[in-house]
This record gives structure tokens, C-alpha cells and sequence, in this order.
């Protein structure tokens, strides 16, 4: 089974809904990079609080935060079978750092998604977007509702809106990720990990082609 994953993929792409999904069918964890910073800055931590004040303008927090939020989460007992990484690498030097990391423990990627949506879509997404305060699902008020409005489907927690979901914002984190990210496309194909999926459709459509992806090569 392909166990060590990346979902690659501009704000709003659907990288948390997917890889939630995905998570729970593998039994691997999900680690977005972005739901540790929102918990360390929930938190009040010295690290969270630095870490807000780049989110909350769009920008990207330093490499060196975030590689060390990662390294430390990966080395967790339940990620030893594997985890899905989500929005995490989003710089070159992350990914190097990454592929360091993965060489010393002698393990290896073997997989990465590229979530691709057109930007015209993505501020429709992202401004109707709820978070789950206790487990961080996603949910969307008209593409995604939950069963009872502001309350979590799957842990009865509260739905709050993201500091970062309005339109400007959005805007900010889209430039961010043309120029920072979008060059990690580049980088995995050349390594032969990066497959392509259209995320635009229903979200049963994408998973179904996701699945196809993780089970190819399966024995
Ligand atoms: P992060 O939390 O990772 O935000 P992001 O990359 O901007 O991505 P999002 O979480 O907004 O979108 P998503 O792709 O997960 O979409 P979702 O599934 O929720 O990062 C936030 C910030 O933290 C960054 O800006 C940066 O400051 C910092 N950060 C994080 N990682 C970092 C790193 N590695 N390095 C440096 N800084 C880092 O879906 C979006 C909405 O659309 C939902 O409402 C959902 O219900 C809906 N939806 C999903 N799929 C569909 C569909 N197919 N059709 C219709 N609606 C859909
Ligand atoms: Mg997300």
C-alpha cells in the first residue's frame, strides 16, 4: 500500500477534505501543517503566535517552523505505518528538507497529489467555508453543509470561519502559491511521484479517483 503521502495544491483546492477522507480509510494520520499552527496558536504558544501573524496575513511561515512542526509529528508512534501530508511541503528548501529527512530514517515518498482547481473557483470555496473547532473538518455552507448547522458531523464540535477566508486574503495566499509552491510540481514529476488529479467536480468524484491512485501497483 502507498502509505507516505503529499497533497500538493493551492488554497481551497480541497487538500483537507481529500486527505481526511483518505486518512481514515488508510488508518494513517493526516498532518496538515496548517491545522498544527491554528492548534499551537489556539494554544497561545510563543511558535503559534509568531505563526499567526504570518497566517493571518497569507504569507508563508518561515521553513525552518514548519519543517520542525513536521519532523517532530512524524516521529510519532501512530505515524509509523505512514501519514498523508497536507500542505506540507509548500517551499523547495521544504521539500529538500523532507527528502533529508525521509533519507536518514531510510524511507521514501511514494506518492504525491497534485489537487488542481482554477483560481476563479476557489474564493467561492474558501469564503463559505466552516472549520470544525474540536477535529478540524472542513464543511461549506452551500457545497459541503453539516447535517445541523455549526455543529461538527462527526465530533458535534463548533464550525468557525478562518481568520485567513476572506476575500482578500485569499488573494494573497493564491500569489503565494503560484510563486512559492507550484514549483513543487516541477520537482516531484522529475522524481517520478506526482500524479495529477481534477478537483473541480463532486468531492465522491475526486475521492473515487484518489483511490485509484493510492491502489495502483497495490499487491
Ligand atoms: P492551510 O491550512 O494549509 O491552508 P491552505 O493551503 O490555504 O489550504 P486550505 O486549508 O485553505 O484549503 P484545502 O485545500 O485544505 O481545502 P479544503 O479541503 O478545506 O495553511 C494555512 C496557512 O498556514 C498558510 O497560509 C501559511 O501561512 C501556513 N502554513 C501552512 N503550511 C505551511 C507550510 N508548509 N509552510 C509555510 N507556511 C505554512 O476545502 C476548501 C472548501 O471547499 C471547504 O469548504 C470544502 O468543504 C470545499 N470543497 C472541497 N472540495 C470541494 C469540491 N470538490 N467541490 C466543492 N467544494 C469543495
Ligand atoms: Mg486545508
Amino acid at each position: 500500500m502507498k502509505s507516505r503521502l503529499i497533497f500538493l495544491g493551492g488554497p481551497g483546492a480541497g487538500k483537507g477534505t481529500q486527505a481526511q477522507r483518505l486518512a481514515e480509510k488508510l488508518g494513517i494520520p493526516q498532518v496538515s501543517t496548517g491545522d498544527l499552527l491554528r492548534e499551537a496558536a489556539a494554544q497561545g504558544t510563543e511558535l503559534g503566535l509568531a505563526a499567526k501573524t504570518f497566517m493571518d496575513k497569507g504569507a508563508l511561515v518561515p521553513d525552518k517552523v514548519v519543517v520542525g512542526l513536521v519532523q517532530q509529528r512524524v516521529a510519532q508512534d501512530d505515524c509509523r505505518k505512514g501519514w498523508i501530508l497536507d500542505g506540507f511541503p509548500r517551499t523547495l528548501p521544504q521539500a529538500q528538507e523532507l527528502d533529508e529527512t525521509l533519507k536518514a530514517v531510510g524511507q521514501r515518498l511514494d506518492l504525491v497529489i497534485e489537487v488542481n482547481v482554477p483560481d476563479s473557483v476557489i474564493v467561492k470555496r474558501l469564503t463559505g467555508r466552516r472549520i470544525c473547532r474540536g477535529c478540524s473538518a472542513p464543511y461549506h455552507v452551500e457545497f459541503a453543509p453539516a447535517k445541523v448547522a455549526d455543529k461538527c458531523d462527526k465530533c458535534g464540535g463548533e464550525l468557525y470561519q478562518r481568520a485567513d477566508d476572506n476575500e482578500k486574503t485569499v488573494q494573497e495566499r493564491l500569489e503565494v502559491y503560484h510563486k512559492q509552491t507550484e514549483p513543487l510540481i516541477g520537482y516531484y514529476r522529475n522524481q517520478g511521484l506526482l500524479k495529477q488529479v481534477d478537483a473541480t467536480g463532486p468531492i465522491d468524484g475526486i475521492f473515487r479517483q484518489i483511490e485509484d491512485l493510492v491502489a495502483v501497483g497495490q499487491t
